[in-house]
């Protein structure tokens, strides 16, 4: 059995991460070694198998050991690690769910159902860094990956929707503490049905804009309002998260400057819990029926997408975070040409960032490892 070392797991993403191996049946394929930050000689965790102790994650001879190392620890951790394994020589894969190397010559970005091909001639390259890619672009990619893989897109816009978890744990507390501030401010009024709503309406403002109201880690009240920036400010106007979208679908997809896809949106921080939902503007290479789009991604390759019907009641039950979330479903949904013309297609996708977003790929990737 090979072994393989977990870093992080204690996390938000790396106890998704757990709990999907652990259904899966993962641990019966490697023997796990458990690191840790903060907690080394502590006893690991027991996920169906006595792993022993905990070991240092900062241990480079004992990282050194693993075949494959999968760590959901985070960006700067990658930094420091990373490199000094490298050149202690360790020659492992590194399974990791920061973004830090993502970008790398070396590294792979891994979203298996869109990108199976470019993953498998990495591996015959001998190449061994395998890094998952933004949450909305690989959300985005389960969704129409396979309007890519038939060549038909020309270019995407899409518009975000995303989640609290999106920017962490911390955050996601922070929301819903901020609908339950709202709710109490005006507890009284809306018992009683003969209040008048626009006393409510002012209320609710002046507590979000209250300094009481909570924004310590979005920098801005989240809930019943939005935010309309992700991650830092870049020098040409986009987001860093825009800037992903671009950036990661074409790596992902193995395209050169040569076949480059144009993609380009703004991301907009809401008060869903894990889900990310974008709106797709799709302008297509030709114009393509709509009965043939629904077709080929109902046919496509990819068991986990949901392809909705374009009417309002499947779109309120089926295309929404609250029906996605904690599911590995991919909806995709609101399908239609637009008035721009035949080649201008439009699509509304929820996927649950936490699984295919961020976890799924990453133990996926172990799977694909071990043939
Ligand atoms: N950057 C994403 C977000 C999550 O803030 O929603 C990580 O891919």
């Amino acid at each position: 059995n090979p072994t393989v070392g977990l870093v992080g797991w204690r996390g938000m993403v790396g106890s998704v991460l757990m709990a999907r191996m652990v259904e899966e049946g993962d641990f019966a394929h490697f023997t796990p070694v458990f690191f840790s930050t903060s907690n080394a000689g502590g006893q690991a965790p027991d996920f169906g198998v006595d792993a022993g102790t905990l070991k240092d994650a900062h241990d480079i001879a004992e990282l050194a050991k693993c075949d494959a190392i999968i760590t959901c620890q985070g960006g700067d951790y990658t930094k420091e690690v990373h490199p000094k394994l490298r050149a202690h020589g360790w020659n492992g894969y590194w399974i990791d769910a920061a973004s830090s190397l993502r970008m790398d010559d070396d590294a792979i970005i891994i979203l298996d159902p869109a990108n199976r091909s470019v993953i498998d001639s990495a591996l015959a390259d001998g190449k061994k860094d395998f890094i998952g890619g933004n949450c909305t672009v690989s959300l985005m990619l389960m969704a129409i990956g396979e309007l890519f893989r038939r060549d038909w897109v020309e270019w995407v816009s899409a518009m975000t929707y995303q989640a609290a978890s999106g920017a962490g744990a911390n955050n996601m507390r922070e929301l819903i503490n901020g609908m339950g501030a709202l709710r109490d401010s005006v507890a009284d009024e809306l018992a009683n049905p003969a209040s008048a709503i626009l006393e409510i309406d002012r209320k609710i403002a002046e507590t979000q804009r209250s300094d009481s109201f909570p924004t310590q880690y979005f920098g801005a009240p989240l809930a019943g309002s939005l935010i309309p920036y992700i991650d830092s400010q870049l020098d040409n106007g986009q987001s860093r998260e825009e800037w992903k979208g671009q950036a990661e679908t074409n790596k992902i997809l193995g395209k050169t400057e040569q076949d480059l896809i144009n993609i380009d949106g703004i991301c907009v921080r809401i008060g869903a819990m894990r889900c990310h939902s974008q709106a797709l503007t799709i302008k297509l290479k030709k114009d393509i029926p709509l009965v043939e789009i629904e077709q080929a991604l109902k046919d496509s390759d990819n068991p986990w997408l949901d392809v909705v019907p374009n009417d309002k009641p499947e779109s309120m039950a089926r295309l929404t975070p609250v029906a996605v979330t904690g599911t590995l479903n991919v909806a995709v949904g609101r399908l239609r040409k637009m008035n721009m013309g035949g080649e201008y297609l439009t699509a509304f996708t929820v996927g649950d960032q936490l699984l295919w977003g961020a976890a799924e790929p990453l133990r996926r990737m172990l799977a694909i490892l071990q043939g």
